[in-house]
């Protein structure tokens, strides 16, 4: 059953109604909610996959190793953890850290969608496959999708690798992040790609009316 939390108004509250979800099974095996951190008026927030063992035991987002990059990595683009908002598409840890399953992602989708609508950030970073597809609703993978910034949803959106990505490539693919962090950076400093003379990682796209409304997606009810 799909439910909407259109009716709250500040992300405490959510925060509250997700603490006690059990709209799917990743509920059973959870020490914590990861619901989110970080400033809820960010004008950045970064999505992830969902929580590994240490953000399980600590309720808190990005808080291992990929955390640590991560946190590093914002960081260099002038971007304190504490100012962005950080969540992620499924709020319990999946069993193992296997990917989350499709109707693990639907039924915390109403979580992300609110959340997002709250915090109102004028880019959203997207974090590797998971985050990337549902948000663009797209079946293209990653790498094809980063180094751009997405017109999206009345904002921004910046896909780039995850940081355990980076964790297992190496510098090519952490220099592939600092690229597309420096491109939310050119964003938010409102120095936004030109399209007269588009560079490789510097480009900004607009999506189409139908790619737009397919969009809508992820907010509509059904
Ligand atoms: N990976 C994620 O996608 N999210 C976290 O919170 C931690 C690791």
């Amino acid at each position: 059953m799909t439910v909407s939390f259109g009716h709250i108004q500040d992300i405490a509250e959510l925060s509250l109604i997700a603490r006690t979800c059990t709209r799917c099974p990743l509920s059973e095996g959870r020490t914590n909610v990861v619901f989110g951190s970080g400033s809820v008026t960010a004008d950045v927030m970064v999505v992830g996959e969902g929580p590994g063992q240490q953000e399980d035991e600590e309720g808190v987002p990005f808080v291992g190793r990929s955390g640590r990059l991560l946190t590093s990595l914002l960081t260099e683009v002038g971007l304190e953890r504490d100012d962005v908002y950080i969540a992620n598409v499924v709020k319990c840890r999946p069993p193992r850290n296997r990917d989350p399953l499709p109707a693990e992602i639907d039924a915390c989708k109403p979580y992300l969608r609110r959340q997002i609508e709250l915090v109102d950030p004028s880019v959203v970073i997207t974090l590797g496959n998971f985050s990337t597809k549902l948000l663009l609703r797209t079946a293209t993978g990653i790498t094809r999708l980063r180094g751009v910034a997405y017109e999206w949803w009345g904002r921004y959106l910046v896909p780039t690798f995850h940081p355990a990505a980076a964790l297992r490539g190496g510098e090519r693919v952490t220099n592939d992040i600092r690229s597309d962090l420096r491109l939310v950076r050119s964003v938010i400093d409102g120095r936004i790609p030109s399209g007269d003379e588009p560079q490789a990682n510097d480009t900004l796209v607009s999506v189409d009316q139908e790619q737009e409304s397919s969009q809508m997606g992820l907010f509509g009810e059904s």
